[in-house]
């Protein structure tokens, strides 16, 4: 019992010296830590965010990113930016798509995906781009910084779209763009962001910081929309294992009360 409680707390005091470094580098450059409202194992996403982020996203990274994994109607859940059905609606019906059955094009459902962007110029998908970048790389194995915050997918788009130096450079015919964050340093991206780029509905100053935040948060809602139903669960069954583990414990020792000499009153 002894020798648990001190490899336990051992292993408390190594993940927590891990959690003072706030920032650690990622190959492509440093990342900066930032502390989303969906970090934690109670973090929610925050709905007015989303919808900033949805925002920034539907008039600027839309022109050359595509969303091919998420439906239209997703963004009506609860959870989500929760924006307005009939308004998803309407929104849905100014995309055209190929209908999967009689091959025609026809305006837009709800039920239908955001289209796939490809072609010259155009960027890779983002549907699940906040889960396939890690901007921390911690002790593997030991996974208490991923505990509390994250992989730090959403900071590493935050880190690219402010990551820009301002400097470019043609190669082979392209042009591409310093970033401290990006791998290698240079980016086919042009900026995208810039001060007061859009006007936010909710009244946010939308700096390049403010939007870049509200972005990735979003993509991190596109890539994960069942977050909060999953911590949720995972902390119902963790509470279910808790109980459980104590009444085997109890079990266990009021079983073998009689045969340990001692009689245990319990
Ligand atoms: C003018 C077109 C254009 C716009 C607008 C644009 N991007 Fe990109 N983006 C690109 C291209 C091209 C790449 C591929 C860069 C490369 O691989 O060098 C890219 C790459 C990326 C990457 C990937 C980095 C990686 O690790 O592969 C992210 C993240 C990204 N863009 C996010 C955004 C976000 C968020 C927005 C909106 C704020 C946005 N982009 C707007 C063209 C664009």
């Amino acid at each position: 019992m002894k020798h648990l409680l001190i490899s336990a707390l051992s292993a408390l005091v190594i993940g927590a010296s891990t959690l003072v470094n706030p920032a650690v580098a990622a190959e492509g450059g440093h990342i900066e830590d930032i502390s989303f409202s969906f970090e934690g194992p109670f973090g929610t996403f925050d709905q007015q965010q989303l919808r900033r982020g949805f925002q920034v996203y539907r008039e600027v990274c839309s022109a050359c990113h595509g969303l091919r994994y998420v439906a239209f109607r997703t963004l009506a859940d609860q959870g989500g930016p929760m924006m307005d059905p009939a308004w998803v609606r309407a929104y849905a019906a100014e995309f055209t798509v190929m209908d999967k059955e009689t091959g025609e094009e026809r305006p837009g459902k709800e039920t239908d995906h955001f289209p796939f962007i490809s072609g010259m110029g155009m960027g890779p998908d983002l549907s699940l781009m906040a889960k396939a970048r890690a901007g921390f790389h911690g002790p593997y194995g030991l996974g208490i910084n991923q505990f509390f915050r994250g992989i730090g997918g959403p900071e590493y788009i935050h880190a690219v779209l402010t990551g820009f130096t301002g400097e470019e450079k043609e190669e082979a015919g392209s042009i591409f763009y310093e970033n401290h964050a990006f791998p290698g340093g240079w980016i086919a991206m042009p900026p995208p962001l810039s001060e007061d780029l859009i006007e936010y509905e909710d009244g946010t100053p939308a700096t390049v910081d403010q939007m870049a935040r509200d972005v990735s948060a979003f993509l991190m809602w596109t890539a994960e929309p069942k977050l909060e139903s999953r911590k949720r669960w995972g902390f119902v069954a963790v509470m279910m294992l808790i109980v459980l583990s104590t009444l085997l414990y109890l079990t266990n020792k009021k079983l073998w009360a009689p045969h340990k000499g001692k009689q245990f009153d319990l």
